[in-house]
């Protein structure tokens, strides 16, 4: 029997398993990841992190992204079976991200767990990167019932989704930029290192905005977002300013514009569970690391009666473990496995 067909089996007996052992990698953007999952439950979770050699330049540089992944994953994978105290003939399936990120980042990924999967015999579950955002949420809640809401902000997405037992449909999103991207890009502005985020709700810690930028969509409906609007106005304040010679506080900017672009996103969170008479949001995702949109989101929610499910803050970056999770739920689902022509897909 070949190589796939054998796989389709493996995965049809998985499907019923009592236990199923993932080993799962992630090299969408700048973190390698590797972890190792008993079904839903992580017995290893290792990053391999390149922030420190990207902080020089600004922001993340591709090539050197591809070349970092190549050097890393072996021995991440090596390292994530040795902690776990398992051996390769302990793996059941192979997960992997294949989308969506920069292509040579996640070719690294693709290629060598097309490489591992096929040398092991084991089926390859092909991950889509915002899936398994999304699915950061079961490693600790196992049960969310539907319907819920879900929130999704990160480097690369900014959406809204009504997940019922009839499906999920995007009901709100970004027509720009990401939120992400807008934190990063108003941290280069106001001379803040990469990644901005983090650097950002440090600068804003404690301050209470006196500068209002104003809310983009603010009288359409629906629940779409502009990230991109809210950061043309931060980066004409700043020039303004410096072209006057008046000194710009940091720390006033970085307050007034994550109050702004949290606000957008837990205002249309709301209004998305209000209007749809959902009483359950699960978020997700690189800015739910963002502690002030924690407290914010939590406060509305509370106030409204509305159930929170939110990831660790290890678990909203960029990680592995919530690769694993979600390919977990694929082989209950039923998944079929990856060929070993799989692609990687950087616009997914
Ligand atoms: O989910 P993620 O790790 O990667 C993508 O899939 O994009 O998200 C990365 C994004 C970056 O834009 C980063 O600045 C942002 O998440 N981020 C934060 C925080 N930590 C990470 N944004 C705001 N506050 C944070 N604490
Ligand atoms: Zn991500």
């Amino acid at each position: 029997m070949n190589y796939y067909d054998k796989c389709v089996l493996e995965l049809d007996n998985l499907r019923n398993a009592d236990v199923v052992t993932t080993i799962a990698i992630e090299s969408s953007c700048d973190e390698t990841a590797v972890a190792i999952l008993k079904n839903r439950e992580v017995v290893v979770d290792l990053i391999s992190s390149q922030i420190e050699t990207h902080k020089k330049f600004g922001g993340v540089v591709p090539e050197i992204a591809s070349r970092k992944h190549a050097e890393a994953i072996d021995n991440l994978v090596k390292a994530a079976l040795a902690e776990a105290g398992l051996t390769f003939a302990d793996i059941d399936i192979v997960a992997v991200t294949y989308g969506a990120g920069l292509l040579g980042a996640l070719l690294v990924g693709v290629s060598y767990a097309k490489a591992l999967a096929y040398a092991l015999d084991k089926p390859l579950i092909a991950v889509d990167h915002v899936r398994g955002h999304i699915a950061a949420n079961t490693i600790i809640h196992p049960d969310i019932a539907k319907p819920y809401v879900s929130l999704l902000c990160s480097g690369g997405h900014t959406e809204i989704v009504r997940v019922t037992e009839q499906g999920e449909e995007t009901i709100g999103k970004t027509r720009d930029d990401a939120v992400g991207e807008a934190f990063d890009k108003v941290a280069r502005v106001i001379g803040l290192p990469y990644p901005g985020g983090p650097e950002i709700e440090k600068a804003a810690k404690g301050i209470v905005p006196t500068i209002e930028f104003s809310r983009p969509l603010k009288d359409e409906p629906g629940y779409d977002f502009s990230y991109s609007g809210l950061k043309t106005q931060v980066i004409n304040y700043v020039r303004n300013r410096e072209q006057k010679g008046i000194v710009v506080d940091r720390g006033g900017v970085a307050a007034a514009f994550q109050r702004m672009a949290v606000s957008m996103l837990v205002d249309n969170t709301i209004r998305a569970c209000v209007d749809s008479g959902i009483s359950t949001v699960s978020a997700g995702g690189g800015v739910c690391a963002n502690g002030y949109l924690r407290e914010e989101l939590a406060k509305a929610c509370a106030a409204r009666g509305i159930t929170l499910y939110l990831p660790d803050k290890r678990l909203c970056t960029d990680n592995a473990a919530m690769i694993g999770a979600r390919a977990y739920a694929m082989v209950r689902e039923g998944a079929s496995p990856a060929s070993l022509a799989l692609d990687a897909e950087p616009n997914l």
